[in-house]
């Protein structure tokens, strides 16, 4: 079932230069998880952040870290943002041969497992996963970087998910992330998304204004 709208800020529109401040300031504005993109240069063609700068950002909040990770291969690093204090850890099918096991490996260390799905990637590709994970991330983006315009042919996959994710009876999120802004994040609601990552449009006008940006994101008045 659809839960009430949670706001997830991405961390990559944030000011790099203050980021543990920027993080404080996301969380005291009623941020419910914090998305942080990790990205290498390879898999997607631009490089951000890794587990130090993670691990040092635990420090700066209680919420959740949603990490998104944009790395090929993924498994030999999941331990390492496990231990970061990564509360989510979400991977893309295409970064990985065996991606099954990849999900029982970030279970198996005690966090929840996500699956991310390219604009390209059909809804089907979480059917045989459904036992295995507790987020499905949709990117209505293509990965690497924020800023982006919202391609809009994935509402209709967030409503396709939306349906399959009920059918299973699982507590599944529905997270979509990419060109979220005061427009569109109504239309991902209203086709079933119930976790939205919004980096431009969190951290818009600096830190007096992320309390209203993040309110309006949410749905209220
Ligand atoms: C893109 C990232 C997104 C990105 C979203 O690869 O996964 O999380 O930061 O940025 P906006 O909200 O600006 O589209
Ligand atoms: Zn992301």
């Amino acid at each position: 079932m659809q839960k009430p709208t949670r706001i997830a800020p991405s961390l990559l529109a944030a000011d790099f230069a203050n980021l543990g401040a920027e993080v404080a300031a996301v969380d005291a504005a009623g941020a419910d998880m914090i998305h942080i993109d990790v990205m290498d240069g390879h898999f997607v063609p631009n490089i951000s952040i890794g587990p130090a700068v993670i691990e040092a950002l635990r420090t700066s909040t209680a919420k959740p870290f949603d990490v998104h990770l944009m790395i090929a291969p993924t498994d030999p690093y999941i331990a390492d943002f496990a231990d970061a204090g990564a509360d989510v850890i979400t991977v893309h099918p295409e970064a990985n041969p065996h991606v099954h096991r990849t999900l029982q490996l970030i279970r198996s260390l005690g966090k929840k497992a996500g699956l991310a799905l390219n604009p390209a990637t059909p809804a089907t590709a979480i059917d045989l996963v459904l036992d295995e994970i507790d987020l499905v991330l949709v990117m209505s983006v293509n990965p690497g970087f924020g800023g982006q315009a919202f391609i809009a042919s994935q509402l209709q996959k967030v409503s396709d998910l939306r349906q399959r994710i009920d059918r299973s009876g699982h507590a599944i999120d529905l997270e979509i992330d990419g060109g979220i802004n005061f427009e569109t994040a109504p239309q991902a609601v209203a086709a079933g998304a119930d976790l939205l990552v919004a980096g431009t449009a969190t951290f818009a006008g600096g830190p007096e204004h992320y309390a209203a940006n993040i309110r309006r994101l949410r749905g209220a008045p």
